[in-house]
């Protein structure tokens, strides 16, 4: 039996009593963090390479360590390892285990090392994978809004402000506008994994070790290294073990998404209510109703829109955690996993579910089935119930010569005057546009129709149709190289 796994504690030789089991239950972490057990054997073999490089440790000592890491390895993937609530946390619970199958090989990694530097190494090199993730799952769902917005790039529906019918709007604009969130999203995600991608390792406990480490040579074996392949390193030990911006960085990313994602599920429920009806989504992302029959309830939006509230709640969590901290490493520090770890499976199951409820499911030659359903006629018939075109009739007044307040006034009237009688604009007879102004002419019903007022948008980021295609092009273009 190796000395941590008989006193159950790396430090007993101190201590007249034992903790209390509250006070294990308490301050152990390893029910939760030992997900981190993959990136904590990648970073331990990086240090023992760079140790053993240093003949600080010995080769013999090395290979002892690769060989019981390889051990660890399997036994955690068997589902074989016996993780224990004693040995407090992932990197107790391996150390004990590795120096049991090599002796003292096993008491000699930690030399010049603290499990503060390797903590903050570990969440690191976690979160740097998850990240990658991540991005991927970005691009999906980007490409999967793309493939709807170039299927439905002619559907009109009336563009809102206020949630009142403003102008006539592309389908495919709309859903444009979300690629453009998720693909900021995207950058400020590779934004801040620069500053994830760095190597704490080395700073030991907080003041840096004796030992003559060359944590560049780590840095560059955990690929932590910058565009130009120069090794990324944490440049003060004090501020290496105790800071977790990069983690609070990641979850504010993580906010917006989800903030993005809880507006697009706004717009899905509304969309999806009888007394709009412009889309269906599978039934397989709806439920049913226990007490009433008729009932397909949007449940994933709903519960993303609710999970935005979880996300956000981490990221105030971390934020806060971090605030009274003095220099340098608190335990306090250990509460940043599991809003960290649900911050990650919430955004990916999202994003992945999102991809596939508004596209559908990717097939073999890459087309998509089973995405949102579009009805276009009820859309169009909304866009011509808001007299969405009126700005239209404004311009148009404008163009034959009226300031645009006094185009405004008309327009107004004319609205009013239809309104009352429950008319579209286009309904009016042409001598009735022209009691309202004289200018107005019979060109004017080609100027308040829908596609005649979108396709008149057509100024970069406009709702054109030739501005859609130009846009989805530019999009597929750009995630293509991705
Ligand atoms: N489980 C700890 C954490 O997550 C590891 C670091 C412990 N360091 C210490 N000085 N107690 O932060």
């Amino acid at each position: 039996m190796n000395q941590l796994d008989k006193k159950s504690q790396a430090w007993s030789a101190l201590f007249s009593e034992p903790m209390s089991d509250l006070v294990k239950r308490y301050t152990a972490s390893v029910f939760f963090d030992k997900r981190l057990w993959e990136a904590d054997i990648t970073g331990s073999l990086a240090h023992a390479e760079m140790l053993a490089a240093q003949s600080i440790i010995s080769e013999a000592d090395h290979a002892s360590i690769r060989h019981g890491m390889a051990t660890i390895r399997s036994e955690i993937e068997s589902g074989a390892f016996e993780w224990k609530l004693d040995l407090e946390d992932v990197h107790l619970n391996i150390e004990a285990r590795l120096t049991q199958l090599v002796g003292d090989a096993g008491k000699r990694l930690h030399t010049g090392r603290s499990r503060n530097d390797q903590v903050a190494t570990d969440v690191r090199l976690w979160l740097r994978g998850e990240m990658d993730a991540i991005q991927g799952l970005l691009a999906e769902l980007q490409r999967s809004l793309l493939s709807v917005a170039e299927k439905h790039a002619d559907v009109i529906l009336p563009g809102f402000t206020h949630l009142q019918v403003a102008q006539p709007v592309s389908f495919g604009h709309h859903m444009l506008a979300y690629v453009e969130m998720f693909a900021r999203d995207a950058q400020r995600m590779k934004d801040v994994r620069k500053r994830v991608n760095y190597l704490p390792l080395g700073s030991a406990a907080l003041a840096g070790t004796t030992y003559p480490l060359d944590r560049e040579r780590v840095a560059k074996t955990l690929g932590m290294v910058d565009e130009r392949g120069q090794a990324c390193v944490c440049q003060n030990s004090l501020d290496a073990v105790s800071d977790r911006d990069f983690a609070i960085e990641f979850t504010a990313a993580a906010s917006l998404i989800m903030v993005h994602i809880s507006r697009l599920s706004e717009e899905l429920i509304v969309w999806m209510s009888q007394n709009f009806a412009f889309i269906k989504i599978a039934d397989r992302f709806t439920t049913g109703s226990s007490i009433m029959p008729q009932k397909k309830n949007p449940d994933v939006p709903e519960l993303a829109r609710g999970k935005t509230g979880r996300v956000v709640g981490h990221l105030m969590g971390l934020i806060t955690l971090m605030k009274g901290q003095p220099l340098a490493y608190n335990k306090d520090n250990q509460e940043d996993k599991e809003p960290l770890f649900d911050t990650v499976d919430t955004l990916k199951d999202t994003l992945r579910i999102f991809a596939e409820m508004m596209g559908g499911q990717l097939q073999a030659d890459g087309s998509r089935a089973g995405g949102i359903t579009v009805n276009a006629e009820a859309m169009e018939r909304a866009a011509l119930r808001g007299y969405a075109t009126a700005t239209d009739l404004a311009d148009y007044l404008v163009k034959k010569g009226l300031p645009f307040r006094d185009a405004h006034e008309v327009v107004a009237h004319a609205v009013k005057f239809a309104s009352e009688r429950g008319m579209d604009l286009t309904d009016l007879p042409l001598d009735t546009f022209q009691s309202f102004h004289k200018s107005v002419d019979k060109d004017v019903y080609e100027v308040l129709s829908l596609r005649g007022s979108l396709n008149a948008r057509n100024t970069l980021g406009g709702t054109a149709s030739a501005q859609v295609r130009q846009q989805i092009s530019r999009h597929q273009l750009r995630l293509s190289s991705t």
